[in-house]
């Protein structure tokens, strides 16, 4: 019997379809501005490189819940940078980076074929790689309206998004809070981001002021990539209702998914540490003060990016085209249409370069 390949039910990966444009950039005499991926090239904080390095002789299995230290750090790091109040080490799980959690959220959960994903209209892809994997339907709404009398399984939020950057208020995470909760319907808000705000105060699901101390049907989703460079280590964690963070730690056990130990005495490093993660920060804003008028001055209109690693940009014509437009100049970006249909004449500029890179970007954007 020949079997369907797992692989044909998912989207084409994305960014196998950049081979030509990316060649058009590299050709540039002064070498390609790669603001395409979003990987971080800042080096890795010497406090963490160091407790990695003390956690390196690891022989024996890791736990899947963590070790006691990182458990508890996660709690602190919630609470002092985000103001996350009634965590415990019970409510809060690492794992290998947030893109693995979030590709098997749904199947951790036992999603099926009857249940429903929603995701943001424009929305980091692997959520509905996520829901297909695990054969659920997805919806891309914005609105509550949108999503009708339906009542889905999971809900996905992202903000500040990816990748638009726009930041969802006090009163939106409250209003969507609510109506889940109303209906048993499960929040994952992805937070990711949370950490790299210019022009908005983006707020946790799990912060008081939004869920009024109460995680029930809240999952906060975290990552070290961004704002800490630790993309490498595949490092992140979620956070939330106690029972469903059991849940995704009894079926992780069973299923290998856990954090290399060295991994886990790193992660402790970079949680207690907020020096590194705000010199990062401001890294970004540099870069992104650089990049911002350059990309204004030279046409484009750039909606929300008030935080976040990203801006959203136009030229007011088929992303494709724009992509060209910059490949010609040697800076390559990504299709807006990577992110949803309502994309599709925009492009996303990642500030993930370095500060001569990004310098060359704004020179070339001048002319
Ligand atoms: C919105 C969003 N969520 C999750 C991730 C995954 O990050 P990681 O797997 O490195 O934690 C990314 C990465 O770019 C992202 O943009």
């Amino acid at each position: 019997m020949v079997r369907q390949r797992r692989s044909a039910t998912l989207p084409e990966f994305p960014w196998d379809t950049l081979a030509d444009v990316t060649a058009l950039a590299r050709s540039h005499p002064d070498g390609i501005v790669d603001l395409s991926v979003g990987t971080p090239v800042d080096p890795v904080a010497p406090v963490i490189r160091d407790a990695l390095a003390a956690g390196s002789s690891s022989p024996g299995y890791p736990t899947t819940a963590g070790t006691p230290e990182l458990r508890e750090a996660m709690v602190r790091a919630l609470d002092r940078r985000y103001g996350i109040t009634g965590l415990t080490p019970q409510t809060v799980l690492p794992v290998i980076g947030t893109k693995e959690l979030i590709a098997w959220l749904p199947t951790l959960l036992g999603l099926g074929s009857d249940d429903v994903v929603v995701v943001p209209e424009l929305a980091y892809p692997t959520y509905e790689v996520g829901a297909r994997l695990a054969g659920a339907q997805v919806l891309r709404a914005d609105s509550l309206t949108q999503i009708g009398p339906q009542v889905p399984a999971l809900i996905y939020l992202n903000s500040p998004s990816n990748p638009t950057g726009r930041v969802l208020g006090r009163d939106h995470l409250r209003k969507v809070v609510t109506w889940a909760r109303e209906r048993g319907v499960l929040v994952a808000s992805d937070e990711c981001y949370l950490g790299l705000s210019w022009d908005a105060d983006p707020v946790s699901v799990l912060h008081p002021s939004v869920c009024d101390g109460d995680h029930t049907g809240l999952l906060a989703i975290h990552s070290l990539s961004k704002t800490s460079s630790l993309a490498g280590y595949r490092a992140g964690f979620v956070a939330g209702d106690p029972a469903v963070v059991a849940e995704l730690l009894a079926v992780r056990k069973h299923a290998g998914m856990m954090v290399p130990g060295p991994i886990q005495v790193a992660m402790v490093a970079a949680l207690d540490d907020d020096e590194h993660e705000a010199l990062q920060r401001d890294r970004y804003a540099q870069r992104r003060n650089l990049l911002l008028p350059a990309f204004r001055e030279a046409g484009f209109t750039v909606d929300h990016s008030e935080a976040g690693l990203y801006l959203w940009a136009t030229r007011g014509e088929a992303c494709r085209d724009t992509l060209r437009w910059l490949a010609e100049r040697g800076i390559l970006v990504a299709p807006g249409e990577f992110y949803g249909p309502a994309g599709d004449r925009y492009v996303r500029v990642a500030l993930t370069a370095t500060d001569e890179r990004i310098q060359q970007a704004a020179e070339r954007l001048a002319g």
